[in-house]
């Protein structure tokens, strides 16, 4: 290959903002570029290499599962889909499963639960609602509900009958719900719109309205879930009860596969013929998702994770006293961290790259560490040192 950045730009939409590395290798928590430089990654490929980059059992699991077929098509049943069903419904509020290739059609599914369950009690009840500030994925259904101007404004008209409320107000959430609202979309951590908590008392009224006003409560966990912050599912941490939970990313050990988690009211909705798609549920991505899900069950891993963002975390308020003017906030929970340095993210961002560091910025000014979830306790504490060393320099 010729340039394969020049290549990339000429034969590839160019909507992407590359990185200026090629990497050809990848493992554990590190990533290797064609000269054998070795980068540590924290950032798992957008929070989909959680359980590591290249995992040997991931690997194991794509060889077993292709060697005897690799897609047979949703006409036929298949042990490595049903499994990982199973186990999901086990370990979680769900009581049937619908499988995706991804976070936004696993959106575009529940939109389409939401609208069949809201026209089922009246024809007027359409009414969905997101927060401003939300990321719901790109393709029109679920960009209607990406709550930010940036992401909609030159695609327009876009989905009718959804609109947005303030996340964490309260005030603004009530007056927004009413009899036509068929369903709330909400990411109990907003990770596209700076690592954001819901607050418990939001959480709460949530619950209210929804029995009020009976509709249904999605929460997105494509970025929060299958142990990023600790618990299979963030949830686990609120007193919420979702009716369904929209999953993705790392469910496929980095092969796509997205899942909708369906409640047991709402399991029978959606008709033979009413949804579907050719490669939702692929069985290879299905056999990996198995082993992603086993490892999360492991019984130390809760604790394990719990032990190294509370390490991360404490040594990160360590650095944000030492350096106020460049660190204003840390915010996030597990290993979902943002670290707000305003002005300086881009900056830092280069200055990491430059020092073998693979760091993600989201919303301008946070930088987002979403390390694969397996990183050891030498990891963080080489990602600290180079973290301190770029804010120390004069920048
Ligand atoms: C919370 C959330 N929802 C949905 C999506 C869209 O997922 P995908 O890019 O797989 O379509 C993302 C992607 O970053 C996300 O973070």
């Amino acid at each position: 290959m010729e340039n394969i950045f020049r290549e990339d730009k000429k034969y590839i939409l160019n909507v992407y903002n590359r990185i200026n590395l090629e990497i050809v290798k990848s493992k554990g928590s590190y990533l290797y570029d064609e000269d054998g430089n070795k980068y540590l990654d924290m950032f798992s490929g957008l929070s989909v290499n959680n359980i590591g980059n290249s995992n040997e059992e991931i690997i194991q699991a794509i060889l077993k599962q292709s060697s005897d077929y690799i897609h047979i098509s949703n006409y036929f049943v298949s042990k490595s889909i049903v499994k990982l069903a199973k186990l999901l419904v086990e370990n979680t509020h769900a009581s049937k499963v619908f499988f995706t290739n991804s976070g936004t059609e696993s959106n575009e599914a529940a939109i389409k639960i939401a609208r069949k369950f809201g026209l089922s009690i009246n024809k007027g009840k359409t009414h969905i609602l997101a927060a401003y500030n939300s990321f719901h994925g790109r393709t029109l259904g679920s960009l209607s509900l990406t709550g930010q101007k940036k992401y909609q404004e030159n695609f327009k008209p876009l989905l009718p009958d959804i609109d947005y409320f303030i996340y964490n107000n309260i005030e603004d959430l009530k007056q927004k719900v009413n009899h036509k609202t068929c369903a709330v979309f909400i990411e109990l951590i907003q990770g596209e719109g700076g690592i954001i908590q819901i607050d418990n008392s939001f959480v709460k009224c949530l619950n209210e309205l929804s029995k009020k006003y009976n509709f249904l409560i999605i929460v997105d966990e494509i970025q929060t879930g299958l142990g990023r912050t600790g618990e299979l599912l963030t949830s686990h941490y609120y007193n919420i009860k979702p009716h369904i939970t929209t999953l993705a990313k790392s469910l496929g050990g980095g092969l796509p596969l997205g899942a909708v988690l369906v409640s047991k009211d709402i399991e029978n909705l959606l008709k033979k013929g009413e949804h579907g798609s050719t490669f939702g549920g692929n069985p290879v991505s299905c056999a990996c998702g198995e082993v992603v899900i086993n490892k999360i069950l492991e019984k130390d891993f809760k604790k394990d994770l719990r032990r190294k963002s509370n390490y991360l975390l404490d040594k990160l308020y360590i650095l944000k006293d030492k350096y106020p003017h460049i660190i204003k906030d840390i915010r996030g929970k597990g290993l979902m961290i943002g670290i707000d340095v305003g002005e300086y993210a881009f900056i830092i961002k280069e200055k990491a790259l430059e020092k073998k560091l693979i760091i993600n910025i989201t919303n301008k000014t946070v930088i987002r560490l979403l390390p694969p979830l397996n990183i050891d306790t030498k990891e963080i504490d080489e990602f600290l040192d180079i973290f301190e060393v770029i804010i120390s320099e004069r920048i």
